[in-house]
């Protein structure tokens, strides 16, 4: 079984081969048959597309699924997550979805576990699978991810989305420029910072960002207030988007804003369209982690 903790040692082709695998699935290929494994869902924060999309992923390839409540577990007994991973792994489970508040939680967790855990996000850490959702919306609409402009914009320092998909983006080809808050900028993104409307005037995709205010410790509250007008995707704003260029948002959206509310369903907004995405990445992610070996016949055409 293999981990997806983070997409950084993954090369450009394994991201292709991945996001083909989800087309071919969204086209209503055949799944690999995953009938009688069992899959844990482990949700340390809320959340509502990544699990609820697992769930469906999980349920269209066959597998069973347990769904954990962390409260109602025995880590409220101070079992560590390890233990709770060997615990589900001993009573036969193959894959966890995990989500932590705590950034690298998986950092040594991989090397006793014969499960697959595959990380829903952690602390401001990474998101790998809404990356790839990303990855996948973007490359659906311009047929490659090469040398379009993603103009990144709000709240990066805390954005485990964020910082996914920088990294990825630049490593795919494509162009990132960074815009948002001053306060809410890290130095250790790719991309250069530009101001708010040259960064939606030169952009293919304006990937907006939820504002994490469960992770700030406030004395922000001024900024926040007059967040939309300095640095969301304002209605007026929106005019400045170059023909053909699309809006993207991981959500939850914050109507008003990020995003004008009446932007979040605009004929050039991908939102939706991310979430409808996300079974089918996730499901390739799931045929991934059980190998090749297992789902060599699925993945014969890509
Ligand atoms: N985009 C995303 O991760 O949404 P949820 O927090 O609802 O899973």
């Amino acid at each position: 079984m293999r981990h997806l903790f983070r997409l950084t040692d993954w090369t450009p082709d394994d991201v292709h081969r991945l996001l083909d695998r989800a087309e071919a699935l969204a086209a209503g290929g055949a799944t690999a048959d995953l009938s009688g494994t069992f899959a844990a869902n482990l949700f340390f924060e809320p959340s509502t597309r990544t699990r609820f999309s697992f769930e469906v992923a999980e349920k269209r390839l066959g597998m069973h699924v347990l769904n954990v409540t962390p409260e109602a577990s025995s880590v409220k007994k101070g079992e560590t997550l390890y233990d709770t991973l060997k615990t589900l792994e001993a009573i036969g489970v193959s894959v966890a979805v995990v989500r932590h508040p705590e950034e690298g939680y998986y950092e040594g967790l991989g090397e006793g576990l014969g499960l697959s855990v595959i990380n829903a996000g952690d602390g401001c850490g990474h998101h790998p699978t809404q990356t790839l959702i990303d990855l996948y919306t973007i490359r659906r609409e311009f047929g490659t991810l090469k040398d379009v402009t993603v103009a990144i914009i709000g709240d990066l320092r805390h954005s485990r989305v964020a910082r996914s998909n920088a990294e990825m983006l630049v490593k795919m080809g494509a162009c990132v420029v960074l815009s948002g808050p001053p306060e809410w900028r890290d130095p250790d993104f790719p991309g250069e910072y530009v101001a708010i409307d040259e960064a939606v005037r030169c952009a293919d995709v304006v990937n907006l960002l939820r504002i994490q205010l469960e992770r700030h410790n406030g004395g922000e509250d001024e900024l926040v207030a007059d967040y939309h007008r300095a640095y969301g995707l304002t209605a007026a704003r929106a005019h400045l988007m170059k023909p053909g260029a699309i809006i993207m948002h991981p959500a939850p959206v914050n109507r008003g804003v990020e995003i004008a509310d009446v932007l979040v369903e605009a004929p050039n907004a991908r939102i939706f369209a991310q979430m409808q995405a996300g079974p089918f990445v996730r499901m390739a992610v799931l045929e991934w982690a059980f190998k090749r070996e297992r789902v060599a016949k699925s993945w014969a055409c890509c």
